[in-house]
């Protein structure tokens, strides 16, 4: 049975008008009294809350999510990958990959533009021809490698475009919003970020629903763009190939190939400075700009000591 040919209607997207600019403020503060020096006093904030008057009421905080849903979460998380094997030819129901699509449009996004498209292609012709432009790519890029590391490269699959039934563009149009998107003038590149987070949210629902899917990053932007015919004004964030799987492996199909680690947890999260390290575990070997620095070593806290911070 095919694939439903179009998503259903929807219904046109309002484009966020941005406010009203501010008015400029009339009254002018005090001037800061120049013999007065900060009271060191004034930076420590361990006594916040406790001394100080409370701002207002202090009702019970927001509850979290109950432990069952709160797993389903985080098992989501963990157990997406990046897939390029094993794909089916299993056709997507429509109402699954409308939920998906769903979950992508309710990415966060730079004063709230939603910059992003997603072109869904399912056209073998098309997806022939974007086939094309990558394997191109692909030789670009092996051609480029030290000896070894292009012999290993060869073994590895990065795409599988002609092998899934759905392929989806994600694009960021950083005009959205109008020019005044609050939050992307000093920052342009909040656009794609916020593209990116969409790419998230549709790969953690496609997990959910217990589709693969596979980002394909060998692609000349500008090619792929014409190639589409997409408005020329936009980025492509993300190719995105989308199917039913054999199964999902346990880890990275990068690290199953010998082609990349797993950085522990402990060697990313620092305390305060970065270097200081906030977790326990094994200093870090490998990646790191100055990994014999001496502030790169692990400090023990007392948070850690007692056993909370593990070593990821
Ligand atoms: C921005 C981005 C671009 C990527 N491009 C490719 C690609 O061109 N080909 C490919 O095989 N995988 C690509 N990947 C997938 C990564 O290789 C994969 O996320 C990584 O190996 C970790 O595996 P996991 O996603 O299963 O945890 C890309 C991932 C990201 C986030």
């Amino acid at each position: 049975m095919p694939t439903a040919p179009h998503l259903a209607p929807t219904p046109p997207q309002g484009v966020t008008v941005p406010a009203e600019e501010p008015r400029e403020a009339t009254a002018v503060p005090a001037a800061p009294d120049p013999e007065l020096a900060q009271d060191p006093d004034d930076l420590d904030t361990r006594g916040a809350g406790v001394d100080a008057a409370p701002a207002r009421p202090a009702g019970p905080a927001a509850p979290g999510y109950d432990d069952a849903e709160r797993e389903a979460v985080l098992k989501v998380m963990r157990e997406r990958r990046d897939i390029r094997n094993g794909f089916r030819g299993d056709p997507i129901p429509h109402e699954v990959l409308l939920r998906v699509l769903e979950a992508a449009h309710t990415a966060p996004s730079v004063g709230h533009s939603q910059p992003w498209d997603f072109v869904v292609i399912r056209s073998a012709d098309t997806r022939r021809s974007m086939h094309e432009l990558a394997m191109r790519q692909r030789d670009a890029y092996a051609k480029s490698l030290p000896k070894g590391r292009a012999k290993q490269f060869k073994e590895l699959k990065i795409e599988a475009i002609l092998d899934t039934p759905v392929n989806i563009v994600v694009t960021a149009d950083p005009t959205r919003g109008g020019r005044h998107t609050l939050g992307r003038h000093t920052q342009p590149q909040m656009a794609p970020y916020s593209s990116a987070l969409a790419v998230e949210n549709l790969w953690l629902a496609a997990r959910a629903e217990g589709l693969g899917v596979g980002w394909v990053s060998f692609f000349d932007e500008r090619e792929m763009v014409r190639a589409l015919g997409l408005p020329e004004h936009l980025e492509v964030v993300a190719y995105l190939c989308v199917g039913y799987v054999d199964e999902f492996p346990d880890e990275p199909e990068l690290m199953q190939a010998g082609w990349s680690k797993r950085r522990p947890l402990s060697w990313v999260v620092h305390e305060e400075t970065y270097g200081r390290r906030a977790l326990p575990g094994e200093d870090p070997t490998t990646c790191s700009p100055r990994p014999s620095h001496r502030s790169a070593r692990w400090t023990p806290r007392r948070s850690a000591r007692r056993g909370s911070g593990r070593s990821a």
